[in-house]
């Protein structure tokens, strides 16, 4: 049988340069929808900016990202407000707003993309998400309160608010006990089992095996490797090449 792999998103020959400085060259690649990619490599590499790039949270300097094969930086307001609700970020420095309290910051997403729902539905919804990823402590506190596990949480929370098809998660259980690493791990297996898209950026190479249906190692800023499911799995000079990527 014949697997139908829908392109969801596409990079073609992305380059991305700031302060006369060549971050990224040349990357293209097709995320398949419903496919689970890790971005793996060395620090500095360039993870985070391709994933930023694929999130359209960045202009590309040279080539596109298209989503469903429209270019994300020539879309419309009606457009760029689908896609950010149909996507959602996790940050790899959580990037809570200071200033907000946990539960400001958690409804600020309904209140953008579910302006129907009324305050208490929407403390419903955050209450909901937040017992999901397992935080407890109290929602009216500002990020500062916490420690920069709690705000991982706070973080994957946010990002499930309106319940995204496409997810873009950044080092997302770094500074997380296993308990929780494993909890965040658990609700991302839920979703891939229901056909959602991920791509995320890990340094763990337990979570790429167990998560990933492919792994893009980027380095240099340069997509350098290609590995499949089977490779990551199962083949001992690809995991160790990639131990040694994702170590050094
Ligand atoms: N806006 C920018 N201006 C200048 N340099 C940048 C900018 N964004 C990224 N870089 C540089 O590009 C390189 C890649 O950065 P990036 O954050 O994508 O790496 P990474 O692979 O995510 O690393 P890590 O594993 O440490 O998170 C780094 O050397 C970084 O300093
Ligand atoms: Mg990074």
């Amino acid at each position: 049988m014949i697997e139908r792999m829908e392109s969801l998103l596409e990079l073609v020959h992305v380059g991305f340069s700031a302060q006369n400085q060549e971050v990224i060259r040349d990357v293209s690649w097709t995320y398949a929808e419903g496919k689970t990619t890790a971005l793996v490599g060395p620090s500095g590499g360039g993870k985070s900016t391709v994933l930023k790039l694929s999130a359209g949270l960045l202009v590309p300097s040279r080539g596109e990202v298209n989503f469903r094969g429209k270019n994300i930086s020539q879309m419309n307001r009606r457009e760029n407000l689908e896609f950010r609700g149909e996507g959602a970020v996790v940050f790899q420095d959580s990037a809570l707003w200071a200033n907000q309290t946990i539960h400001q910051i958690l409804e600020l997403p309904l209140r953008v993309h579910a302006p129907e729902l009324s305050p208490d539905a929407r403390l419903g919804r955050v209450r909901e998400v937040l017992r999901q990823v397992g935080y407890r402590k109290d929602i009216g506190i500002r990020p500062a309160m916490l420690s920069m596990g709690e705000q991982k949480l706070v973080a994957f929370a946010r990002a499930l608010m309106c319940r995204p098809r496409l997810l873009f998660l950044d080092e997302w259980t770094e500074s997380l006990d296993d308990r929780s690493a494993q909890r965040l791990v658990g609700l991302v297996r839920e979703r891939k089992a229901l056909g959602h898209t991920i791509i995320f950026v890990s340094h763990d190479l337990h979570i790429i095996r167990d998560l990933a249906d492919q792994a893009l190692v980027i380095s240099g800023g340069e997509l350098c490797m290609v590995l499949t499911e089977a490779q990551i799995k199962y083949d001992d000079n690809l995991s160790r090449f990639l131990e040694k990527e994702i170590a050094s």
